[in-house]
């Protein structure tokens, strides 16, 4: 079974390419490389380097392979830069999309999953958050992933198109080999900000806020380890291909953690002490998201093995540790 993994150069979709390629998948990656790594893409997997938004691009790659399933990480994904740039956002993560499904149906490819986010929820109404809680997003971000999965549904209804998706809580961690791992410019992420400042490239790690409504003032999330979400993909395809059945699962593990609990968490593991300050809020942000994952775990079989606090942040120094300067130096 060959699977289009595009957006396969970027944090996630790189993990999953290599969890598919363990199973013995094909994979052909489609990314443009304009946040993603050339390095990241593991020798067992094709790369085509292209745009979603180029449909003869599209047309070629679907005339070349022959593909059973479409994973779709391709996205702009930054909740602060999406309040700056919404044209970019909704270009990118909606006009992008369209233009994949369209070249999906005229090639009559019938499986996709898809990269959601907890920011379609917002500032949730219960906790855990559940798949059924009210979706009101307070970013661009958050409401253009929820535009393409209210998408889907039609696409569904018209051609006959199946689809899982999944809305990631905050994924982290690296693969356990250390080889791939997290690489953004600039890096906004709260852990591997804390791993740099462990390691000195960064002078001190700022909280953002020490008056949520929360134990101890900082903000909580739910933290994911970035192998359980690429399990969850498969476990997904392959229900998907069988049952075509299409659903939406959270991807948590339902543990909540404050940053100031990453914070020392992050000291015991490394050994590493540093500075932290207190600062103001930054814009946006909700004090506390933490999933319910019961569905992904009954419906799928899926458990969040690997989402310890501490594992995701072993697995993210050893790939911090062999890669300071991310895949710029390898
Ligand atoms: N934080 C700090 N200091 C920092 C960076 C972050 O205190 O230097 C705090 C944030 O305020 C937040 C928490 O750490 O409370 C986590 O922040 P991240 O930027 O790591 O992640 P977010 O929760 O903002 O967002 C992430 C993804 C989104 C996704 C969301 C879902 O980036 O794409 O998780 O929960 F939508």
């Amino acid at each position: 079974m060959k699977v289009l993994v595009c957006g396969g150069a970027g944090y996630i979709g790189s993990h999953v390419v290599r969890a598919l390629l363990d199973k013995d998948y094909e994979v052909v990656v489609l990314d443009n490389l304009s946040t993603g790594h050339r390095q990241s893409v593991p020798q067992g997997a094709v790369l085509e380097v292209g745009d979603i938004r180029d449909a003869a691009c599209l047309e070629r790659l679907f005339l070349r392979h022959e593909v059973d399933c479409v994973m779709h990480f391709c996205a702009n994904s930054l909740v602060g830069e999406s309040m700056e740039k919404p044209i970019e956002y909704y270009d990118n993560n909606v006009y992008g999309t369209l233009c994949l499904l369209r070249s999906m149906v005229n090639n009559d490819i019938k499986h996709f999953i898809f990269s959601s986010t907890a920011a379609t929820y917002g500032e949730p109404e219960r906790l855990p958050i559940d798949e059924d809680t009210p979706k009101h997003p307070t970013n661009t971000y958050g409401e253009t992933k929820l535009a393409v999965e209210k998408m889907l549904h039609w696409m569904e209804v018209a051609y006959g198109l199946h689809y899982k998706v999944f809305r990631y809580f905050n994924a982290s961690g690296a693969h356990p080999s250390g080889e791939i791992g997290e690489d953004h410019a600039p890096e906004t992420h709260l852990i591997p900000l804390i791993l740099k400042t462990a390691q000195g490239i960064r002078d001190k790690i700022y909280v953002f806020g020490d008056d949520y409504d929360t134990p101890d003032g900082s903000c909580i999330r739910d933290y994911i380890h970035v192998m359980d979400i690429a399990e969850a993909h498969i476990l997904g395809m392959e229900d998907l291909v069988k049952s075509e059945t299409s659903d939406v699962y959270n991807l948590g593990n339902g543990n909540g953690f404050s940053v100031l609990e990453v914070i020392e968490k992050v000291k015991t593991v490394t050994g590493k002490d540093f500075q932290v300050e207190i600062t103001d809020r930054r814009a946006g942000d909700p004090g506390v998201l933490i999933a319910s994952s019961e569905k992904a775990q009954k419906a799928l079989g899926w458990s969040p093995a690997n989402s310890s606090l501490e594992y995701i942040i072993e697995t993210a120094w050893k790939w911090h540790q062999g890669h300071p300067d991310g895949y710029g130096l390898v």
